[in-house]
């Protein structure tokens, strides 16, 4: 077992593509939040912005334990200017048990949704030892390689300082 996890929650792929780019640079574990709630197509879309617009936290299942890891990298889309209602779930069972959390986040625009984050620190109960903001383009293309690089080297320095 690596002591790095990180996890997704993925609708569509681009975070999942980022996420597992981001375990592979990190030499970390990757693990998806999954949940049986349907998002997909266009009713599961507007499912998605009703429930992040309600804070709603569906039901999730995860391999992983994150207690048992020295730095959790969680990584979701954003829904409705909020973390996706999985990462929420995930966070609110698992956040506070987390020894250091990092979080990417990746939406439509890339825009760096402030609030969101304080949402996940909020959930969480720390601060975040780092955080990335992605927009779908770039998590789908070639063009997040160098970005990844630097949040890998931010995280590493992180992780060193804490030691
Ligand atoms: C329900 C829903 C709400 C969304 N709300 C936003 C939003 O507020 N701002 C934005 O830039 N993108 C928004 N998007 C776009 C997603 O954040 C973007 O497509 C993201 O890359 C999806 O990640 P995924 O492929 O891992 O599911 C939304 C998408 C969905 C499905």
């Amino acid at each position: 077992m690596a002591d790095i996890l990180v996890t997704w929650y993925s609708r569509s792929g681009s975070t999942e593509a980022v996420a597992r780019a981001l375990a592979e640079r990190l030499g970390g574990d990757a693990a998806p939040i999954l949940t049986s709630a349907s998002y997909g197509g266009a009713g599961g879309f507007i499912r998605g912005v009703w429930d992040s617009l309600r804070r709603r936290a569906p039901a999730i299942q995860t391999d992983a334990d994150p207690a048992a890891y020295r730095l959790v990298v969680v990584a979701g889309p954003i829904w409705a200017g909020k973390p996706a209602a999985p990462l929420r779930s995930f966070l609110r069972r698992y956040g506070p048990r987390a020894k250091s959390i990092a979080a990417v986040c990746v939406s439509g625009s890339g825009g760096a949704y402030p609030a969101a984050f304080a949402e996940i620190e909020d959930l969480a109960g720390s601060r975040l030892a780092a955080r990335l903001c992605l927009s779908q383009a770039e998590a789908l293309s070639g063009e997040a390689g160098p970005i990844l690089d630097e949040f890998v080297r931010e995280l590493r320095g992180t992780q060193v300082a804490a030691a």
